[in-house]
């Protein structure tokens, strides 16, 4: 008889703590409030896809060879992004939040976690048509330089557009979405005009700080992956990079409600997760 305790679970818990813990001492990066559950399943397919038996032999890996690592980021950070994804978001963004952004001078918009710009490049278009697009400034961050080198280049696979097509006039579109972006080969390239106005720039929201003060924050898809704790933090960072009676929008599943910044907020409009920073707050 065996005195083997089945403890598998457990020690895959301990082994993924000390594997976040390796990779922060070792390169900064901090995934420890990652949340458990998508930081597992991120582990264990790695783990098959390389052939590796063990996470302590991925522990050797991040510490000792760097193109390892690099896939390990990768894996980490999950990019999926459309043009105006949750296209009733950015039609409900379109009649709620714009006539407020109209009586302000100048608007500063931050796009955190923006992956490869699909969401940066849909406000570049609703504030063209809006026609505050003069007085805006985009800033569109992540801590992926993958994701942002793409963001920067701005064209986008051709069997998509269909898709993003369809999303933009949901959306409330006002004009012909090919107005914005001409076809070659397969790609499309995005206007050039829409990038003036974006500043696309590394950031990560786990170790870095305060981003000045925006009057719209988004911030969609990306608490999901954050644990509790984590997810408090980076709505303190957002509560101190707004300014008052401005606005931050998350994703679907996504709500301040049960933070511990929720005081700070007033609901905008709750059933697309649109808050407002309470005035002196
Ligand atoms: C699922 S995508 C969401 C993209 C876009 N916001 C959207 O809703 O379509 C999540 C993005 O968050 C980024 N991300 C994850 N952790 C981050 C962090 N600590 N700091 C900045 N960006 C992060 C990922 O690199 C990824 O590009």
């Amino acid at each position: 008889m065996s005195n083997r305790i089945d403890d598998t679970s457990e020690n895959e818990d301990i082994e993924i703590r000390l594997l976040l813990e390796a990779i922060y001492l070792k390169h900064g990066y901090d995934f420890r409030n990652y949340s458990n559950a998508h930081m597992k399943r991120r582990i264990l397919q790695r783990m098959r896809i390389s052939g590796l038996d063990t996470i302590a032999e991925m522990q050797y890996r991040v510490l000792y060879d760097h193109e390892f690592l690099k896939i390990m980021l990768s894996d980490f950070s999950i990019n999926i992004t459309e043009m105006f994804r949750d296209p009733l978001f950015y039609k409900t963004f379109r009649n709620e939040v714009v006539p407020i952004l109209k009586t302000y001078p100048f608007i500063k918009i931050w796009h955190a976690g923006c992956s490869t710009g699909e969401e940066a490049y849909s406000m570049a278009v609703l504030l063209k048509e809006e026609g505050l697009y003069e007085r805006a400034q985009i800033f569109a961050t992540d801590f992926n330089v993958n994701v942002l080198r793409k963001a920067k280049e701005g064209i986008f696979p051709i069997d998509i557009i269909k898709e993003y097509t369809h999303n933009y006039q949901v959306a409330g579109g006002k004009a012909s979405f090919s107005d914005y972006y001409i076809a070659k080969y397969d790609s499309v390239i995005f206007d050039q005009s829409l990038k003036e106005k974006i500043i696309f720039a590394e950031h990560n929201l786990v170790t870095d700080g305060v981003f000045g003060e925006m009057n719209v924050i988004l911030c969609r898809n990306v608490l999901i992956y954050f644990d509790k704790e984590l997810q408090n933090r980076t709505i303190k960072l957002f509560l101190e990079s707004l300014s008052n009676g401005c606005f931050l929008c998350l994703g679907s599943k996504e709500t301040v409600k049960y933070s511990e910044w929720a005081d700070h907020f007033d609901p905008f409009v709750e059933n697309h997760n649109i808050y407002r920073r309470k005035l002196n707050s």
